[in-house]
């Protein structure tokens, strides 16, 4: 099976965006960008409507006051895991902490307690999947017992950042909730344990949950963002950004490379710097272990970094290049959580008690070429866990807007697309038009086509 999609990742939208400068640490301490990948970095955490009522040294700040959150959507990429190659490890994969080893067990008690299972349920092929990671082992792709706990503790902290929004205190209409999660053991298991400590603790006014099942990473459950292609799209982009390394990067890094792959196994089979990186992240970095040496000879994180960059160079080269496959791959794989989306803001427009919470468990692959889109420079791939946030505010008289968050920050200032026209940004938000116009044009005219079926070829 070609397994390379599910890594994904380097999609660069816009031509604005670069990447991020990654300095190398003198000595082989692990780097704070490796650390923050495997999701060992605490975040910030400005989900939620407090900001409305904080800062009030802001101008504009007493307007904030009369905002009203009325909606959310949070894409998630599945907590640590597994590398995709080679994973030989039957303990290596316990959590860290030792204290935390009690809240595995506690967490898995949960899931088998007939009251959630009662709570969540799941699409019918994927009823089968394995609910629950190892304790110990390292499964080939799979999450790890360190990643499942940092998902509870996401889904923890969005209980506090939400429970005190109008979403969940105004008890008289319905909240709309909806889940989904792509086919993998671990983008499922992301999807409950963020429910098991966010929606499930109230329990008692949030409706049962379903977690519907997406047959593709990015999320679409109709044929107007279907492509039936996009699957071997992606393997061909991949293939051609591992001949584009192998043409243009330093030659001595190609030699090194070359050189690790021959003296290593567990990297024996990288074709390109994101296979480096995901391999030194599930089987070294993330399991707290130094990275292997032998005669001397070192894979050392000057050279991680460098591939860590490539991968958000290369594929950033490869868009400006031309008007061609990259655009058309990212045009498909962002469409649909941004028209869901898009959807929700004109449902909460027609339909003023209407609120929402979309939870879309997914991949770097996702969540990469959504930041891209947005003109926002990141590090590819986003770490364990990461997330996106799309909130939407009601605002009396001036209607809808949206706010833009990554892993805990406020991006609302940043993101491309605001930013075109001046009336745009107000309240310190995107306004809704801007939104719109966005993920009806712009984001098919980057790919020279008019929709999913139009880019949709290879
Ligand atoms: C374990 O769970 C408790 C209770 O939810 C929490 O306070 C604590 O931070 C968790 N510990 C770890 C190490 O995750
Ligand atoms: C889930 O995990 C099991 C056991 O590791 C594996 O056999 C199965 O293929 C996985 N399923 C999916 C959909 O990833
Ligand atoms: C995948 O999902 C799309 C959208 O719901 C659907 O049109 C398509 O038939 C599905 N494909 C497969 C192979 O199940």
């Amino acid at each position: 099976m070609r397994l390379w999609f599910l890594l994904g990742a380097v999609f660069v939208f816009c031509v604005k965006s670069h990447p991020v400068d990654l300095v190398p640490s003198e000595n082989n301490e692990v780097p704070l960008v490796y650390r923050s990948l495997c999701g060992f970095v605490d975040l910030p955490g400005e989900e939620g409507d407090r900001w409305t009522r904080e800062k009030p040294q802001d101008e504009g700040s007493s307007e904030r006051k009369i905002l009203k959150l009325r909606g959310f959507a949070v894409v998630i990429r599945h907590g640590d895991r597994s590398s995709l190659f080679n994973t030989h490890d039957n303990e290596g994969c316990r959590s860290h902490d030792p204290k935390s080893h009690k809240n595995f067990t506690i967490l898995k008690q949960l899931f088998e307690s007939t009251d959630f299972r009662n709570y969540i349920s799941v699409d019918d092929v994927m009823k089968d999947y394995i609910y629950f990671p190892e304790e110990y082992k390292c499964v080939l792709g799979e999450m790890t017992a360190e990643g499942i706990l940092q998902i509870a503790n996401l889904g923890k902290k969005f209980y506090n950042y939400y429970k005190d929004t109008p979403l969940f205190t105004d008890k008289s209409h319905a909240l709309h909730v909806m889940a989904s999660a792509s086919p993998w053991n671990r983008t499922l298991q992301t999807a409950r344990s963020f429910v098991s400590q966010f929606l499930y603790p109230m329990k008692d006014y949030v409706p049962r949950v379903h977690v519907q099942s997406s047959n593709l990473s990015y999320q679409c459950f109709e044929q107007e963002c279907y492509c039936p292609i996009s699957n071997e799209m992606r393997y061909k982009f991949e293939d051609e950004r591992g001949e584009y390394f192998e043409l243009h990067a330093e030659p001595s890094l190609i030699a090194e490379a070359h050189e690790i792959k021959k003296t290593f196994a567990p990297f024996s089979k990288c074709h390109h710097p994101l296979a480096f990186v995901d391999i030194a992240l599930g089987n070294f970095v993330c399991r707290m272990k130094p990275l292997p040496c032998k005669d001397g000879f070192c894979v050392t994180f000057p050279f991680l970094l460098k591939m860590l960059n490539l991968v958000s160079t290369h594929t950033l080269e490869m868009w400006n290049k031309d008007v061609g496959l990259v655009r058309r791959l990212q045009a498909i794989e962002t469409y649909a959580i941004l028209n869901y989306l898009n959807q929700a803001v004109e449902k909460s427009q027609r339909d003023k008690d209407y609120k929402f919470v979309r939870i879309y468990s997914s991949h770097d692959s996702v969540i990469g070429p959504l930041l891209r889109a947005m003109g926002l420079s990141v590090v590819d791939p986003c770490s364990y866990g990461a997330r996106l946030v799309f909130e939407v505010y009601e605002h009396p008289s001036d209607g809808l807007f949206v706010r833009v968050l990554y892993n805990g920050e406020d991006m609302t200032r940043k993101v491309d697309f605001c930013q075109n026209k001046k009336h745009w940004t107000r309240h310190g938000l995107c306004s809704v038009e801007a939104f719109s116009d966005y993920v009806h044009k712009v984001l098919f005219q980057q790919a020279n086509v008019r929709n999913v079926k139009e880019a949709c070829y290879m």
